[in-house]
């Protein structure tokens, strides 16, 4: 029972917020412990997921949401459930409102996603992008934490996703996977589905990835790159491979930097206790 107790006691310093992370396959959620010790940036048990609707519209997207919330609003130490929550997206979100369609679908163009959710989930809503929301986790709880200057966090997924953070501010919308390289967009040469869908080895992709990396290098000289997305589990099979000015590491968080960071981004801004 005193152990109990004290164990409550201990966890109560970290405020907890809800973040959803919405991907192409899954949409996860979990309550994240936010602020600062040894905990922050965790998860309060499990995530939960539910996979995400197909056709992957608003309506059931949304749905969805709300039966991720109400899952995670039954959970002891859940915050009240009128509490902002955060929910992340993989596309430009510009005041709430969705404006790009790289890999959803184009009927997302225009969405007012806070409004959407909002009426889904009747309590405040904050969306990010699903790249700025790892960016601003690795940036407080990972990879990034405590360095100055500027961070990019790269997402090597489906598409690539990028986060650009300036003395731990975070310059939304970052859309790195759209630049122009070689007559088309970077994404589709060096996200990681392309590595997949052209069969490429390690030592081809990294090739690939040179070119992408050398050439945000020279535009944007970032004071360090983190890798996220899925492969960053396997950071030593490409990244001993590149050369650049930049250190670049892979990023901490992994499978939960859109969740924490979609919590962090509902709960204020990242400068916030740093
Ligand atoms: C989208 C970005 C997104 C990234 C990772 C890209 O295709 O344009 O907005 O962050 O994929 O999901």
């Amino acid at each position: 029972m005193t152990t109990h107790t004290s164990t409550a006691q201990r966890s109560s310093k970290y405020p907890t917020t809800i973040g959803i992370d919405v991907g192409g396959t899954g949409m996860k959620g979990g309550l994240v412990r936010l602020g600062s010790g040894p905990k922050a940036g965790t998860l309060r048990g499990d995530r939960f997921r539910i996979p995400t609707p197909q056709p992957a519209m608003p309506e059931p997207v949304a749905a969805t949401l709300a039966a991720i919330t109400a899952e995670l609003d039954g959970r002891e130490k859940a915050p009240k459930p009128s509490a902002p929550l955060g929910v992340c997206f993989p596309s430009i979100v510009k005041d709430g409102v969705c404006l790009s369609a790289n890999n959803i679908d184009h009927t997302w163009i225009g969405t007012d996603l806070r409004g959407t959710f909002e009426e889904h989930l009747r309590r405040p809503v904050t969306v990010v992008n699903d790249a700025d929301a790892a960016g601003l986790a690795e940036a407080r709880y990972g990879a990034g934490r405590g360095v100055r200057g500027l961070v990019h966090v790269i997402t090597l997924g489906t598409g690539i996703g990028g986060a650009m953070i300036h003395d731990g501010m975070l310059v939304p919308n970052f859309e790195v996977g759209s630049l122009e390289l070689d007559g088309v967009m970077a994404e589709s040469r060096a996200s990681a589905k392309a590595r997949e869908r052209d069969q490429l080895s390690w030592a081809e992709y990294a090739e690939r990835l040179q070119r992408f990396f050398s050439h945000v290098e020279r535009i944007f000289s970032p004071d360090l790159f983190i890798v996220g997305g899925g492969i960053s589990k396997r950071p030593d099979d490409y990244l001993p491979l590149l050369r650049l000015r930049t250190p670049i590491v892979p990023a901490q968080l992994q499978n939960n930097a859109g969740i924490v960071g979609a919590a962090l981004a509902a709960h204020g801004s990242l400068a916030d206790g740093n």
